[in-house]
């Protein structure tokens, strides 16, 4: 049985989570395939909103298996306020929610890392989300990382001593102000571990391989989005690992010819949280409009998000790089109000018009050219069919699916399960 991939296609935040939650029915198993808690997913259903970082998107439904693939990184402090936050909801964490042993912990000094190298960096800073990401993902491949299976050994806080030792060396050589009491965080971070270790570790590409083999369905989330991808997003402006596809295949061992459906997630505009290039952004009042009515905030940090037009040609790369399948639109219903769209179409880059994605999309070099469309005034938020949607949506969606070359199968108009319209 092949196995269905969940991916962003813009710069995060497209709500991945909430798409994962409405389709977790198909599957048994959803896998998260990388990205750690600097990803907030959001659901939402009966009148409560949730938030998750770490722990995949799939834990609210009955008989879904959760796993947290070797691809993920993790910090046990936030996992800890996770599980916490998941006590009211009565769930069988122990059966339902499986980790990796080869995940990655984020470690304390790992944290302060990341705040050291930001700090140092001044104007230049990536924006990052000071969770650890950047410094976790440089252990793993500068082969010093501590992973979640040595937590099954009797050396690991040898090796954890070690590294925490090294680290401090680091931020010392950084030569910024930070203000922290190691041991504090220590305390909360081996207390943290104490709750990780009850929960069940696995190999868990084996797991997947034989659940495959039994025929299970299998969903794996992504985080983050394909432009923040550390190949090929805006670098260096992005995140530290593989969020395109074939992230999926190192995160979660499965083999590439595994892969199934790709669903593609974007917002029928575009946001970014951070710094880097953003050729569509706007500077004014539509740009507040989209962040005001789209209650554009990070669910991890709360920092306000830039906001702007679709771009095509950013959004066609994602599509082609991942090789997606499906599309899905979210907030459709954010561009309610609008007179006109824009979309952008083609860069004039340095002079010359290209449809393609170039090495470098700083804005001195990139002026977007758009077309511009008919918006609709309509509310689209209590529809619950396609037949219900204004002429000029349909045809917002079709001119998008024509240059895309890809249907659009679901419509998002609110950020409940229910408002999740079907095409
Ligand atoms: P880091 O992954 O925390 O180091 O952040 C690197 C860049 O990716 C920053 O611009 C962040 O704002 C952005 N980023 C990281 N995670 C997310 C996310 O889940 N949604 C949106 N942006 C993110």
């Amino acid at each position: 049985m092949a196995v269905d991939l969940l991916l962003g296609l813009q710069w995060g935040d497209e709500g991945k989570g909430k798409i994962v939650d409405v389709l977790t029915n198909n599957y048994d198993i959803i896998a998260r395939f990388q990205g750690g808690p600097n990803a907030g997913h959001t659901l939402e259903f009966d009148g409560i909103k949730h938030v998750l970082h770490t722990i995949p998107s799939g834990i609210f439904h009955k008989n879904a298996i959760n796993v947290v693939g070797n691809g993920v990184v993790i910090d046990p402090v936030i996992f800890k306020k996770e599980l916490d936050n998941l006590q009211k909801f009565n769930l069988d964490i122990h059966s339902k929610l499986l980790i990796s042993r080869k995940a990655h912990l984020i470690l304390p000094t790992h944290r302060l890392l990341d705040a050291a190298s930001e700090a140092s960096k001044g104007k230049a800073k990536i924006g990052s989300t000071l969770k650890g990401i950047g410094p976790t993902y440089m252990d793993k491949t500068g082969r010093n990382g501590i992973r979640v299976g040595d937590l099954e050994m009797s050396d690991w806080e040898e090796k954890y001593r070690s590294l925490a030792d090294k680290h401090e060396s680091m931020i010392a050589y950084y030569d910024v102000q930070l203000d922290y009491d190691l041991k504090d965080l220590e305390d909360d971070f081996f207390e943290a571990v104490e709750e990780l270790k009850k929960l069940t570790f696995i190999d868990s590409e084996e797991y997947l391989y034989q659940a495959q083999k039994d025929g299970k369905k299998i969903l794996a989330e992504g985080a983050q989005g394909s432009l923040l991808d550390i190949d090929f997003g805006t670098y260096p402006y992005v995140t530290s690992s593989n969020t395109t596809a074939a992230g999926a295949c190192t995160g979660l061992g499965v083999a590439p010819n595994q892969i199934g459906e790709v669903f593609g997630i974007f917002k029928a505009y575009a946001t970014r949280v951070g710094s880097g290039p953003f050729p569509t952004e706007l500077f004014d009042a539509d740009g507040e409009t989209m962040g005001r009515v789209g209650n554009e905030f990070g669910a991890t940090t709360g920092r306000p998000r830039r906001c702007g037009w679709l771009d095509l040609v950013a959004l066609k790369y994602a599509v082609q790089v991942n090789g997606v399948t499906a599309l899905m639109m979210m907030k459709g219903d954010v561009l309610s109000g609008f007179e006109q769209l824009k979309v952008c179409t083609s860069y004039n880059y340095k002079g010359d018009i290209i449809t393609h994605l170039p090495y470098n999309i700083d804005p001195e070099n990139i002026t977007p050219i758009y077309t511009e469309m008919e918006g609709w005034a309509q509310d689209l938020t209590k529809m619950d069919s396609p037949d219900q949607f204004p002429k000029n949506l349909n045809d917002y969606i079709h001119f998008l699916e024509k240059e895309l070359g890809v249907p659009i199968k679901i419509v998002s108009v609110g950020p409940d399960r229910t408002q999740t319209i079907h095409r």
